[in-house]
């Protein structure tokens, strides 16, 4: 939420601060604006509301000086509309300093009040510009970047990053991190700070993760971190995994497109080095030991949106291997009733980015009541790895697209890697039970290949349904949490109201939604499975059918039961019951975004959401 990149080197700022805002732009795009020091030490800033191509048309038809020092934003707003006044970078120190800002500062009426009774005035609605002021105002008196962040960052409540410049500075930039990420890309005779790699990982691929309650200072030749004390932190540098390309769209005609694509390999890398004579072993649950595995009485899933579904699906396997009872809680629900935690709990928290901070709260909370915890994670350097006592990546690589794709299905398969390891450890589950589910889950890449080849079809549905005002989705099992995560898709993607429901609970209530026409997806179970799902399913079908609903089955291969009650069939290949959701998830994912598309809608940027929302 909100993308920040600060760069200090050579004469090329504007481009460096533009290219990383064009990588960052999906984790908001309200907004975006830049702040360069040129080279007579002239603070330069320019900023536009809407997508980031505004400003870049602007700065094309009206271009600003270059320089070696600058910051930029990418804005999704919080206090105060997408404006061109609230857009970052805001102004202190009579125009001589810059700031931006990713979170919310609580207190900054409190603040404000302050300044105004001193006299400074305000030319936006925003908390950023409160800090700005503050920031210039202590310039002023200490006449240093650095020591004005120190003055500063204890007096703000809330979560910050915030980046800045001074014109009587140039050839620095400081930022301040509480909360909200930060990473530094280190370079040669250059330096870089990002909202997260993808800021620099064009530039360079040597990073470092800023800590919580940190001030990084970088010149072109050094980078110093402290505490908001003052005192001297030691660093470690990490390699990024992946290079430039990979965010890149690739010839694809959206980044959704190109990651629903990717996931065969976003599986497949999530496997590897994690499986040894057939058996799970996950190097990283080494940290706790088998004894403290053993010991584990509870497991709470804590997550959102999408991450949330796949633990919803990753219970079913957890419950059935381990035995051990798993709770699935939205991370923002969580913290707020007083949950029953102790160090016989261990907590899962699932996140693409990271850094989502009603997970990274529910994460803090757990820990502080005594639970221990692992967190699902795809982004090296973020914060609630480093909030964790342990962390499974998923290696889907970037996932730009707002709405997760690949990022979904690598995290159920890294929670069965985990579900699969803690079940060999605690004995619950026989080799060649455990061996089985191995090679189920190494055929999944094949498997969602075959899924995409299909995709033709899709596309025909979509266009077919192009004006439909609402769709229902329908599962049981684990087929449910992927009903949810289809309507979520359609929601986020398409502006159509969409309900995902257990198949069973439709006759309780919502079965008074259907209409003659009513388009409903229903996830089918295997015929393999358990000998009363699918059945029962069926029957399900046929109540809705009955009342003109059109029926749209995602099916198993030669699945024939369903073919007299289903108006459309999609074909997923054979695969055993627990590892469906991987496959019958494709065609909702395809089907949400061909209908965005149809309706000339942006798939990778949904109105109103970011990437990874850094705010509670
Ligand atoms: C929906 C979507 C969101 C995220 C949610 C959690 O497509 O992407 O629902 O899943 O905001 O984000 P992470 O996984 O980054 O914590």
């Amino acid at each position: 939420m909100c993308g920040i990149v600060g760069y200090v080197g050579e004469d090329k700022s504007v481009e460096v601060l533009m290219r990383g805002l064009r990588r960052l732009e999906y984790r908001g795009y309200d907004s975006a604006g830049i702040a360069v020091i040129d080279d007579d030490g002239v603070l330069n800033t320019r900023k536009r509301a809407g997508k980031l191509a505004i400003l870049a048309g602007d700065l094309e038809a009206n271009s600003i000086n270059n320089g070696r020092t600058g910051i930029g934003h990418t804005r999704w707003a919080t206090h105060g509309g997408p404006t061109d006044a609230n857009a970052h970078p805001h102004l202190g120190d009579n125009g001589k300093l810059a700031l931006i800002h990713n979170g919310i500062i609580e207190n900054f009426s409190v603040l404000k009040d302050e300044l105004l009774s001193e006299g400074f005035t305000f030319e936006s609605e925003t908390d950023t510009e409160v800090a700005a002021v503050l920031l210039g105002r202590e310039y002023q008196r200490l006449g240093d970047l650095s020591a004005a962040f120190l003055s500063v960052v204890g007096r703000l409540d809330g979560a910050f990053t915030l980046l800045a410049v001074h014109q009587d500075q140039p050839g620095v930039v400081v930022g301040a991190r509480r909360n909200s990420p930060l990473v530094i890309g280190l370079g040669d005779g250059e330096n870089f700070l990002g909202s997260d790699v993808a800021a620099f990982v064009e530039f360079t691929r040597r990073a470092v993760a800023v800590g919580q309650d940190q001030i990084v200072t970088i010149t072109p030749q050094v980078v110093t971190i402290t505490d908001f004390e003052g005192n001297p932190v030691e660093f470690e540098e990490f390699d990024i995994a992946w290079d430039a390309s990979a965010a890149e769209k690739g010839g694809w005609s959206s980044f959704m497109a190109k990651e629903v694509s990717e996931q065969p390999d976003a599986v497949a890398n999530t496997l590897l080095g994690r499986i040894h004579e057939g058996q799970a072993v996950v190097p990283e649950l080494e940290a706790f030991g088998d004894d403290v595995l053993a010991s584990i009485r509870r497991i709470v899933i804590v997550a959102c949106g999408t991450a949330a579904n796949a633990g919803y699906v990753a219970k079913y396997a957890i419950e059935k291997w381990t035995r051990v009872p798993v709770d699935v809680e939205l991370s923002h629900e969580f913290r707020y009733r007083d949950p029953v935690l102790n160090a016989e709990t261990l907590i899962i928290s699932i996140s693409q980015s990271g850094e989502t901070m009603d997970t990274l709260m529910a994460v803090k909370f757990a820990r502080e009541s005594g639970a221990k915890a692992i967190s699902i994670c795809n982004t090296q350097g973020a914060t609630i790895p480093r909030e964790s006592d342990a962390v499974i990546y998923t290696h889907a690589g970037p996932e730009v697209a707002v709405a997760s794709t690949k990022g979904f299905t690598a995290q159920i398969a890294a929670l069965y890697l985990f579900a699969l390891h803690l079940a060999r450890v605690r004995g619950s589950i026989t080799a060649a039970d455990a061996a089985a589910q191995v090679v189920e889950l190494q055929a999944i890449p094949a498997k969602i290949a075959t899924v995409l080849l299909q995709e033709s079809a899709v596309h025909e549905l979509a266009a077919w349904m192009s004006d439909t005002r609402a769709v229902l989705f329908l599962g049981r099992h684990v087929g449910f949490p992927i009903a949810l995560e289809g309507a979520l898709k359609l929601k986020e993607l398409a502006y159509i109201h969409a309900e995902g429901f257990a198949a069973g609970e439709l006759k309780h209530g919502p079965i008074a939604l259907i209409e003659p026409g009513q388009p409903v997806f229903v996830v089918v179970p295997s015929p393999r499975g358990s000998a009363h799902l699918h059945p029962k399913v069926i029957s399900n079908i046929q109540e809705i059918r009955a009342r003109g609903a059109r029926i749209i089955a995602i099916a198993e291969e030669g699945d024939v039961a369903v073919l007299p009650f289903a108006d459309t069939v999609l074909r997923i290949p054979l695969a055993a019951p627990l590892f469906e959701p991987f496959l019958a998830v494709v065609p909702m994912q395809i089907f949400a975004m061909e209908l965005a598309t149809v309706k000339g809608l942006d798939v990778d940027q949904p109105r109103n959401l970011a990437k990874s929302v850094t705010v509670e």
